[in-house]
């Protein structure tokens, strides 16, 4: 995918090109497009006077970053214990055939990731789902559609 240099440039330029701004500058095109986009890194290396080696360590060292495409959403399936008791594989396998994906994988339109997590702490609430911070509880395979619904029409807005 083309990504617009000048965007880049400009969040480099805002931050200043120097090797103390390595981060806001990172953290701002992993906001803007949702990972670092290879060519991003290239730019930031090259203008900041740095090895592209360099950058990767600290995009790969932080969890913030993703060095592949992410959605605009990402839906965290939790599979912890007592989620999976609940049903957590029900909803997962309902969530894979509608969206087509397995765990770590994106939608061609970037619009959502699928990702498993370990126990978010509201088990009470169980089998959950989180999006983008937002817990879904008590989720059921028919729920889940209905979510993800949801999310694809905000999507074309
Ligand atoms: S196991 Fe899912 S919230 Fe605790």
């Amino acid at each position: 995918m083309e990504h617009n240099l000048q965007e880049i440039d400009s969040i480099i330029d805002h931050w200043g090109p120097k090797p103390a701004s390595l981060l806001q500058i990172m953290l701002d095109i992993n906001h803007k497009y949702h990972y670092l986009p290879k060519e991003s890194v290239e730019r930031v290396s090259e203008r900041l006077g740095m090895p592209e080696s360099h950058v990767y360590s600290v995009a790969t060292f932080f969890k913030v970053f993703s060095l592949t495409p992410r959605g605009r959403s990402i839906i965290h399936v939790c599979t912890g214990t007592a989620c999976h008791v609940k049903g957590t594989p029900k909803i997962l396998d309902r969530l894979k055939q509608t969206l087509n994906l397995s765990p770590g994988e994106t939608t061609e339109d970037l619009a959502l990731t699928l990702e498993t997590v370990n126990c978010v702490g509201a088990c009470a609430s169980a089998p959950v789902v989180v999006v983008d911070g937002k817990t879904h509880a008590e989720m059921s395979p028919g729920k889940v559609s209905t979510l993800v619904n949801e999310l694809k029409n905000e999507k074309k807005d």
